[in-house]
């Protein structure tokens, strides 16, 4: 994994002393068990034949260099947005023709993978979310990467979210349980949350999340499509 980060890191140009940055920042985090498991292509396909925790580390990349080469946004939390781009997608399962069906379509992956991946982030990770606001300003971005699509507001009755791992949320602290109920409840349209992060550093996520799919990895139509109904229709 560290020489095809290495190689990466050269096509977004970066510097030995950004190398230097950027590894300090993400060591910790892809040296966990389920990060690791998540760079297997086989066992994680993301975006055609592209795993999991590439694209993860292919939205860090972009997000550290759009923050490091644009002057107006100096006063941007690097560290923190790159986390932010790190968790942004460590929901439960593989998405792609999963055999789990979803009694609402509001409850499909595009809808729910963010909160998916705020509660394993959380729970994997949790030294990320010791300061209150630090653990806000993640939360939030993470669950609003995808901007404009909408994420599903968390419920009081979380049953109804048919989530992959909601046996892990139930176990989470009543405090972080607030931020997600709080955050996914902004801009609420029926059961969905049309909001971007209201924070800079999870809109910087979410821009790099889009240039990362759009240009590089989303090959054809049918990879969008699949991306908010959980089925591909090739292969
Ligand atoms: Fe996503
Ligand atoms: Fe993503």
């Amino acid at each position: 994994m560290i020489d095809d980060i290495i190689n990466l890191l050269d096509t977004y140009d970066f510097n030995k002393e950004e190398k230097e940055e950027f590894f300090s920042f993400i060591i910790p985090i892809i040296s966990h068990d389920e990060f690791i498991k998540r760079y297997d292509a086989l066992e994680y396909p993301h975006h055609d034949n592209i795993s999991l925790g590439y694209h993860i580390l292919s939205d860090a990349m972009v997000t550290y260099k759009l923050i490091k080469d644009k002057d107006k946004y100096m006063n941007v939390d690097l560290k923190t947005a790159v986390i932010i781009a790190m968790f942004h997608d460590l929901y439960e399962l593989p998405w792609q023709n999963s055999p789990i069906k979803k009694d609402h379509f509001t409850n499909k992956h595009g809808f729910v993978h963010p909160i998916e991946a705020v509660i394993n982030a959380i729970t994997w990770y949790p030294e990320y979310f010791e300061n209150k606001e630090i653990a806000y300003i993640i939360i939030d971005g993470i669950l609003h990467h995808m901007y404009p699509f909408p994420v599903k507001s968390a419920l009081k009755n979380i049953e109804e979210l048919e989530l992959n791992n909601i046996n892990k949320y139930k176990k989470l602290l009543p405090k972080y349980k607030d931020m997600i109920i709080k955050s996914t409840n902004r801009n609420k349209l029926f059961k969905l949350s049309i909001s971007r992060s209201s924070y800079i550093e999870g809109r910087i996520v979410s821009k790099a999340d889009k240039q990362v799919s759009i240009s590089k990895e989303l090959k054809s139509i049918n990879s969008l499509q699949s991306l908010i109904t959980g089925r591909l229709r090739y292969k």
